[in-house]
C-alpha cells in the first residue's frame, strides 16, 4: 500500500544556522497511529510543522495523500489538520466561531452538524457560546482539537496532545483518537512518554538531534525495551 505521508531526505537549517533536521526519511502508513517519540528539542515540532506547511523545509521532499506540499499545498493543506504543542486561539471568539472559522479556512462549506458532532465528541457542546479566555487549559486544548477537525482531515497531527492534561481527559482523549482512527483517519502524535507511545500506537518512530533514530512496530519495540536493547 501506498505510504499516506512519504518524507524524503528532509533537512532544516533555522536562519540561526542551527541545523534542526538531517536527511530525515519517514513514511507513515494510511489508517495507523503513529507516535513521534523524543527529548525536548530533538525536532518533533520541526519536522510536523514543516509536513504541514508552517516552516518551509531546506531541502527535502514530503508528499501528503499524493500531493507535494510545497506545489500542492493547496490539496495538500486541506487533508491534514494539526493541534499544536502551544495554545493559541482567539481568547475573545466563542468556541463555535471559533470553530466555524477554521473549517471555512481549508474552503468547506458549513456544516453544523459536523461541527456539533465534533464539540459534543469533545465534551465541549455545553460551552459552545463560551469565549475561548473563560475555558480551562485542558478545555483549550480540546477547542485546538475541535479546530483541527473542523475541516475533516485524513491526517491528522497531534503535537503533544496531553501535555498538561488531566488523566481522565487523557484517557478520553486516547479514546478519541483510536475513534477518529476507526473512521479511517490516520494520526501522527508525538510525545515524551514511553507509555504514551506504547498505549496508543500502532508503531512508534524515535528522533534525536534531528535524525530519526529508529522506526518500529510497537510490539517488536516493546520486546526490545523488555530486553533493554534501547
Ligand atoms: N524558529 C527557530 N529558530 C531557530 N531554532 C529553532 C527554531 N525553532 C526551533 N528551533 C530549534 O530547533 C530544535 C528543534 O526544535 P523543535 O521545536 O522541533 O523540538 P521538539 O522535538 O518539538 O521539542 P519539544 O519536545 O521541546 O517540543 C531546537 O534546538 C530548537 O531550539
Ligand atoms: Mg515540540
Amino acid at each position: 500500500m501506498q505510504p499516506i505521508i512519504s518524507v524524503q531526505n528532509l533537512t532544516k537549517t533555522y536562519a540561526s544556522g542551527f541545523q534542526a533536521l538531517k536527511n530525515v526519511d519517514l513514511e507513515i502508513r494510511r489508517g495507523e497511529i503513529f507516535a513521534l517519540l523524543g527529548p525536548n528539542g530533538a525536532g518533533k515540532t520541526t519536522l510536523i510543522s514543516i509536513i504541514c506547511g508552517i516552516v518551509n523545509a531546506s531541502s527535502g521532499t514530503v508528499i501528503a495523500d499524493g500531493h507535494d506540499i510545497v506545489r500542492d499545498y493547496r490539496a495538500a493543506r486541506s487533508k491534514i489538520g494539526l493541534v499544536p504543542q502551544e495554545l493559541s486561539t482567539d481568547a475573545f471568539e466563542s468556541v463555535w466561531a471559533t470553530v466555524r472559522f477554521s473549517r471555512g479556512l481549508f474552503g468547506k462549506p458549513p456544516d453544523p452538524a459536523h461541527l456539533e458532532k465534533v464539540l459534543r465528541a469533545l465534551s465541549l457542546w455545553d460551552k459552545k457560546d463560551s469565549k475561548i479566555l473563560a475555558l480551562s487549559g485542558g478545555m483549550k486544548r480540546r477547542v485546538l482539537i475541535a479546530k483541527a477537525l473542523a475541516h475533516e482531515p485524513r491526517i491528522l497531527f497531534l503535537d503533544e496532545p496531553t501535555a498538561g492534561v488531566d488523566v481522565e481527559l487523557r484517557h478520553d482523549m486516547w479514546q478519541m483518537v483510536r475513534g477518529l482512527r476507526e473512521q479511517g483517519v490516520t494520526i501522527i502524535l508525538t510525545t515524551h512518554y514511553i507509555e504514551e507511545a506504547q498505549e496508543m500506537a500502532d508503531r512508534v518512530g524515535v528522533i534525536n538531534r534531528g535524525e530519526i533514530v529508529l522506526v518500529e512496530d510497537k510490539v517488536a519495540l516493546m520486546r526490545k525495551l523488555g530486553r533493554k536493547q534501547l
